[in-house]
C-alpha cells in the first residue's frame, strides 16, 4: 500500500476492496448517528486550482464526520497562486496537515507535490485520472447490483480523467469495459496500454450502439472537461450521436444502471429524462463520494 491515493493504479484489487468495504461500513454508522471519529484532532488541507462542488463538499464534511477538521485553499489566493514552487508548499503543508487533498492540472503536479510531502495525498481530479469518483462509482454498483466485479461496464463520450481511471479499474477489479468515443479522443494511450498489459478486458469502438447494446453498467461524462472551455462548440459538433438517452438505453441490459460523476450538461452528454429517470443512480454516486473518501482518509491517515 503506498502511503497516497493518486492513481487506482498504485493500488491492489484487496485494499480497493478493504476501502468500498469500510466505506459501505462508515455511511451505516452516518445514517444510524452511530460515532466513526477515526481521525479526531486532524486536519486535511485542501488545494484546489479548479472549481469543485462535490468534492470541497464532501471532502470537508467527511473530516468533520471523522472528528477532523478541513481547510478549503483556492490556489489563486496561496503563494503556490504566485509561483511558490510545488516541492516548497508540499513541504510547508505536510508540516502543519496530516493529510492532503489536491484537486489541479497535471498528474505530474500531483506526483511532485506527493513525493515532496511526508503526509499523505489524496488526488481529488487531474487532467488524467479522477480515482476518488471511480471508488465512489464502484461503491454505489456494487450496493445495486449483486457480483459487480463481473457486469458489462460502459464508457460513452469522452476518453477524459474519468475514462482514463475507469480503463484503470477495469484492469484492478477484472470486469469488461467498452469504451465509445469520437475518433480523435480516445482514452490515454499509455493508460490503455498498461491497462491491456495487465490483462483488461477493454473494447474500444467509435459507435456508442454497440458499446451500450446488452451493458449493465452505463456511464458518461462532460464533453468538454475543466480547461477545455474553449473547446466546448466544436466538441458539440463532434460528439453528436454520443448523448445516453432513452434510445441507447433501450439497447442496454434491462436492468442496466445510468452513472454520471457530475455537474452534468443536461441534454447534451445524457438526456434530462434518463437523469431523472428509474436506471439512473447518479445521486446515490454523488452521495457516495463521501462515504468512500472518509474510508480512504481513514485508511490513509488513521494513527
Ligand atoms: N464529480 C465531481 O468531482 O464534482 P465536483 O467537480 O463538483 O467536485
Ligand atoms: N471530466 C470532468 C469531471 C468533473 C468532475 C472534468 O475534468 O471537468
Amino acid at each position: 500500500m503506498t502511503k497516497d491515493f493518486l492513481c487506482l493504479s498504485d493500488w491492489s484489487l484487496e485494499d480497493l476492496e478493504k476501502i468500498i468495504a469500510l466505506g459501505k461500513e462508515l455511511k451505516a454508522k452516518q445514517k444510524e448517528g452511530t460515532p466513526h471519529k477515526l481521525l479526531e484532532g486532524q486536519t486535511l488541507g485542501m488545494l484546489f486550482e479548479k472549481s469543485s462542488t462535490r468534492t470541497r463538499v464532501s471532502f470537508e464534511v467527511g473530516m468533520f464526520q471523522l472528528g477532523g477538521h478541513a481547510l478549503f485553499l483556492a490556489s489563486g489566493n496561496t503563494q503556490m497562486g504566485r509561483g511558490e514552487p510545488i516541492k516548497d508548499t508540499a513541504r510547508v503543508m505536510a508540516r502543519y496537515c496530516d493529510g492532503i487533498m489536491i484537486r489541479t492540472y497535471s498528474q505530474q503536479a500531483v506526483e511532485e507535490f506527493a513525493e515532496n510531502c511526508f503526509v499523505p495525498v489524496i488526488n481529488g481530479l487531474t487532467d488524467m485520472y479522477h480515482p476518488c469518483q471511480v471508488m465512489a462509482d464502484l461503491m454505489t454498483v456494487s450496493e445495486h447490483k449483486e457480483n459487480y466485479k463481473e457486469l458489462k461496464y460502459c464508457w460513452i463520450g469522452d476518453g477524459n480523467n474519468m475514462a482514463n481511471s475507469w480503463i484503470n479499474a477495469a484492469a484492478i477489479f477484472g470486469f469488461e469495459l467498452r469504451v465509445a468515443t469520437p475518433k480523435g479522443y480516445e482514452a490515454h494511450p499509455d493508460v490503455i496500454a498498461r491497462a491491456e498489459k495487465a490483462g483488461a478486458k477493454l473494447i474500444f469502438t467509435n459507435d456508442p450502439k454497440e458499446a451500450a447494446a446488452g451493458s449493465d453498467v452505463l456511464n458518461t461524462d462532460v464533453w468538454a472537461s475543466m480547461g477545455q472551455e474553449a473547446e466546448q462548440a466544436e466538441r458539440e459538433k463532434t460528439f453528436v450521436g454520443f448523448q445516453i438517452n432513452n434510445e441507447l438505453v433501450k439497447l442496454a441490459d434491462p436492468e442496466c444502471v445510468v452513472m454520471h460523476c457530475l455537474p452534468a450538461h443536461r441534454d447534451e452528454e445524457i438526456s434530462d429524462e434518463v437523469i431523472e429517470g428509474p436506471h439512473s443512480i447518479i445521486f446515490d454516486e454523488a452521495e457516495n463520494r463521501l462515504h468512500v473518501q472518509k474510508a480512504i482518509m481513514a485508511t490513509l491517515m488513521a494513527r
